[in-house]
């Protein structure tokens, strides 16, 4: 089958020109990663190359091994992966210790995978053990909601959690886990994706202090509406706060909470609830 064909390369599509139409991609702004299944990658086996070059990712995730990804290219646009995905995407095959990488499809005009491919496989590898292999997709995000909220609020979980799940009654039902708060760091090595898979660990969500926002979930759907009802209620909050400095008359109060949980079978975390 053509690579292009597939179900999951259509998806991977389709969620990332959703992301540009959400206006949160200028630019060559966020990436996106999909961990294949193997009998997704026998299906277009025919037209992978294995004659690339083996190249370090910069970081080591050995439970990944023999994985391949279809990724996001470095310095390319989201706004025209649909008009030519095998210019802008790549399929990467890792090594047997999830060490080193190669190209089998895709970037046809050179390039490599995007510059966070460390904090990527480091979430993939915490996220696939975590959910038990379940979880699939990594993306990273610049929505401009969340990425203000960090100029304004504590950078603390329990204050990002606490202040989103009010915004929206659906939130502590779609992250019941809540989010974590990655601090400024610079982008694209191993330290920020060290500290952003150690809060993984817990979260799905993360968000990088005056930069964006990393998510994390089973399938495109799932990942996607992740980001999108974060950064809604983060949308909500900035509303508020432009209204009245963040004073609120009224908000959902823990008990509610609580009362929501039972009803909708989620745990929510005491700690973020006192
Ligand atoms: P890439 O173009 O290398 O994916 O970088 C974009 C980005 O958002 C870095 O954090
Ligand atoms: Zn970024």
């Amino acid at each position: 089958m053509k690579v292009t064909d597939a179900k999951f390369v259509q998806g991977f599509i389709r969620m990332a020109n959703d992301g540009w139409e959400q206006g949160w991609h200028e630019r060559n702004g966020g990436n996106l990663t999909y961990r294949i299944k193997k009998e997704e990658i026998e299906e277009i086996r025919e037209n992978l190359r294995t004659d690339g070059e083996w190249k370090a990712i910069g970081t080591s995730v050995p439970n990944l091994g023999g994985e391949y990804f279809l990724v996001t290219g470095s310095g390319k646009y989201f706004r025209n992966i649909i008009l030519d995905p095998e210019e802008t995407l790549a399929i990467v095959e890792l090594d047997a210790a999830g060490e080193n990488y190669r190209i089998c499809w895709g970037l046809k005009n050179g390039g490599k995978p995007t510059s966070e491919l460390p904090s990527h496989l480091m979430n993939h590898e915490v996220k696939m053990i975590a959910s038990g292999g379940k979880h699939r997709v990594i993306y990273h995000a610049h929505p401009a909601n969340v990425i203000a909220l960090t100029f304004v609020l504590p950078l603390e979980d329990k204050v990002f959690t606490r202040e989103l799940w009010e915004m929206a009654t659906e939130c502590p039902i779609v992250f019941p886990d809540g989010i974590g708060v990655v601090p400024w760091m610079v982008p694209g090595g191993r330290d920020i994706a060290v500290a952003t898979s150690e809060l993984m660990k817990q979260y799905n969500v993360a968000v990088w202090a005056h930069h964006g926002l990393f998510c994390s979930g089973e399938d495109f759907d799932l990942t996607f509406g992740l980001m999108h009802t974060v950064e809604k209620s983060a949308e909500i909050l900035v509303k508020v706060y432009s209204m009245t400095g963040g004073k609120k008359r009224q908000t959902i109060q823990p008990d509610e909470f609580r009362d929501l949980a039972k009803d909708f079978k989620v745990t929510l975390p005491e700690k973020f609830l006192d």
